[in-house]
């Protein structure tokens, strides 16, 4: 039982306490994506922290991420909104003083809604921004000097496992929306657009100290808020035909995208981009073309037939 559980967190292929001794903050850390990133590490030895605006939900997740594991401490700090850099200073202090450090940050605090520009409010876009880009940027802010403190400690040669572990390394969530835009979600697009640049300029001025900052771009991810909502819009309600994988991801792949940027496997990867989609993104060349329906006729026998491309 107890090993289904773990299944639906993280591959088997991962080692027992690659993260023990590790700390992981979370911003966001109660939602459907972050939670399973989060409980992925917890299950490999780390202890957390997650913050999130609703005390009982945040709470409540971090009760439930202690069970994966035993001598797992996860502390939920409810009532931290990732707009108010204050509260989230306290929140990362408090998570320090209390476990000892921050070894790896995920960025995940997110807030959407399908509107289009006219339905757009001033108020509206900006809490978008708010939350997603400045979020992002205030989580990296009120973390920073523990990231670094933790990068100097477990530098990589890269030719062997530092005897340490890893640390020293943030996560942005971002999205693949922005890579090719879509309707009802300027505010969304803009947010995710500006988590991508921060991520790479963080790379390239705390690289040299050690740090790793990459995203995770989930694509559209089963029984998650998002893609309740984004499906309809991508036209995935009912018709998975545009996802070469055929199928929805699970947490799980998102879970181990991070495992793997977090563990001594993604020591040379900084300023990457982790697209977890399923190849989804990438089927905005594909045409609704009667003559060469996508993905059927890829799979059809009729796909060796040469003729037929050089018909005008
Ligand atoms: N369409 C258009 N405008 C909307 C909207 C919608 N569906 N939902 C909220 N807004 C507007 C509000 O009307 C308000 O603007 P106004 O005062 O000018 O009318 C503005 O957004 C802020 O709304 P408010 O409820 O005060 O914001 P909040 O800070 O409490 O919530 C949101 C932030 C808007 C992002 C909200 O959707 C949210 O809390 N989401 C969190 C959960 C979530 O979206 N998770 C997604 C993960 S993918």
């Amino acid at each position: 039982m107890a090993d289904n559980e773990r299944a639906k967190y993280l591959s088997s292929n991962w080692r027992d306490g690659i993260f023990a001794g590790k700390v992981v903050f979370c911003t966001g850390g109660a939602g459907d994506i972050c939670s399973a990133q989060v409980r992925a590490l917890v299950y490999l030895g780390a202890d957390a922290c997650i913050i999130g605006r609703n005390v009982e939900k945040t709470e409540r997740m971090a009760r439930s991420m202690a069970e994966s594991r035993p001598e797992a401490k996860v502390l939920g700090f409810g009532a931290v909104d990732v707009r108010d850099y204050d509260s989230l200073k306290s929140a990362v202090d408090r998570c320090v003083k209390e476990l000892g450090g921050i070894d790896f940050v995920i960025a995940g605090a997110a807030g959407n809604f399908l509107a289009p520009i006219t339905q757009l409010s001033p108020k509206a876009f900006r809490s978008v921004i708010d939350i997603d880009l400045i979020g992002s940027y205030h989580t990296l802010k009120a973390t920073l000097s523990y990231l670094e403190r933790s990068a100097a400690k477990h530098r990589s040669d890269g030719l062997t496992t530092p005897s340490k572990g890893t640390g020293g390394r943030i996560i942005f969530v971002s999205a693949t929306l922005q890579y090719r835009g879509i309707p009802l979600q300027t505010h969304g697009c803009v947010a995710k657009a500006g988590i991508d640049t921060l991520s790479a300029q963080v790379a390239i001025e705390f690289g040299p100290r050690g740090i790793t900052s990459n995203i995770v771009a989930p694509g559209p991810i089963a029984e998650t808020e998002g893609v309740k909502r984004l499906a309809r819009v991508e036209g995935l309600d009912g018709d998975l035909s545009r996802i070469p994988a055929g199928r929805f991801g699970s947490v799980k792949e998102v879970a181990d995208a991070t495992i793997f940027l977090f563990a001594d496997t993604g020591s040379y990867v900084n300023g990457a981009t982790v697209v977890v989609d399923g190849g989804s993104w990438r089927t905005q060349g594909v045409s609704d073309s009667k003559a060469f329906p996508y993905p059927g006729f890829l799979l059809s026998r009729n796909i060796d037939d040469n003729a037929q491309y050089t018909k005008l």
